[in-house]
């Protein structure tokens, strides 16, 4: 997804994805919703919205999610689509704006003063692994839940679980030097793999029935083109890539190629990816 998993404060994320990490999100965005389809349709299903709720998409992104969940809780529902990007953001309000009943809010979702009991349902896809202190984030979106409500998320398991980001990355780093493993639970797009430590934090948050669903889909990245186009602009290989010199990004591309395209099906490249399906209660007396 990005290759900032070495930034850990809340200003810093925010820097990275209303810049270059956010301008690079958003041009991908109709492969990127191609991509995640499989796993989308899923965690939409799991979801479960229905007509009348009133749900918050967290990290919306450019809004494929987020629209899919408006046209399911009408009529009479509405989904606030909360990104903390403006450049994403921006792309999701020119996608999607004439959708009625949606609504889009630039905020961070750890500290945003929400309306107490505000919304029927918290959902994200892939939105929510980018806390600077999530326990601290999870029970500001607590509190913007009603009783009774629900959380559902989409997450990443480990890189190592997800070949269609860490393969490439590995055979780049055969040639580029290995930058230091983030330390455990450092925000970026595997953070939320430990479902014992998000389980932690959802409980410290006051959520209950905490239930973790593994989810495997085949993520397709298209092309050989494609997918070196992806792989190179985001992912733990985009940035040493770009620091790299030329002579040494052009054979560490060449073995991400080799990597990809001994890997291809049917002229595409088509791997494993591994996401949890998080979802859990807000009780009714809480
Ligand atoms: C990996 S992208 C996923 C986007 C979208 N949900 C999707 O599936 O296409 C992560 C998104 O979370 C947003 N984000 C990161 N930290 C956030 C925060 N603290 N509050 C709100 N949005 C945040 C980013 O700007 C980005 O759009």
């Amino acid at each position: 997804m990005n290759s900032h998993t070495d930034t850990t404060t809340a200003s810093e994320q925010a820097t990275f994805w209303n810049e270059d990490g956010g301008r690079r999100w958003a041009a991908h965005s109709d492969a990127t919703d191609a991509r995640l389809a499989p796993l989308s349709d899923h965690l939409l299903a799991r979801i479960g919205a229905r007509p009348g709720e009133r749900l918050l998409d967290i990290g919306c992104g450019t809004g494929a999610t987020s629209a899919a969940l408006a046209a399911a809780v009408a009529p009479g529902g509405r989904v606030t689509a909360l990104d903390v990007s403006r450049v994403i953001l921006d792309v999701a309000i020119q996608r999607y704006t004439g959708t009625p009943n949606l609504e889009f809010l630039l905020a961070d979702a750890g500290t945003h003063a929400f309306t107490p009991a505000g919304f029927d349902v918290l959902a994200s896809r892939l939105g929510v692994m980018f806390f600077h202190d999530p326990p601290a984030a999870f029970t500001n979106l607590r509190r913007a839940l009603a009783p009774g409500g629900r959380l559902c998320f989409l997450c990443w398991r480990r890189l190592d679980e997800n070949p269609w980001m860490g393969l490439a990355a590995r055979a780049a780093f055969t040639v580029l030097p290995k930058p230091p493993r983030p330390a455990p639970g450092t925000p970026g797009p595997f953070a939320f793999a430990d479902s014992e430590r998000v389980a932690d934090i959802l409980a410290r948050a006051g959520f209950v029935e905490v239930d973790f669903e593994a989810v495997d889909r085949p993520v397709d990245l298209g092309t050989l083109e494609q997918a070196m186009g992806w792989l190179t602009s985001m992912g733990p290989a985009a940035g040493p890539l770009r620091e790299a010199g030329d002579a040494d990004r052009a054979q560490a591309e060449a073995a991400m190629r080799d990597a990809l395209g001994a890997a291809m099906t049917d002229g595409r490249v088509i791997l494993a990816g591994a996401a949890w399906v998080v979802t859990a209660q807000w009780p009714l007396a809480g």
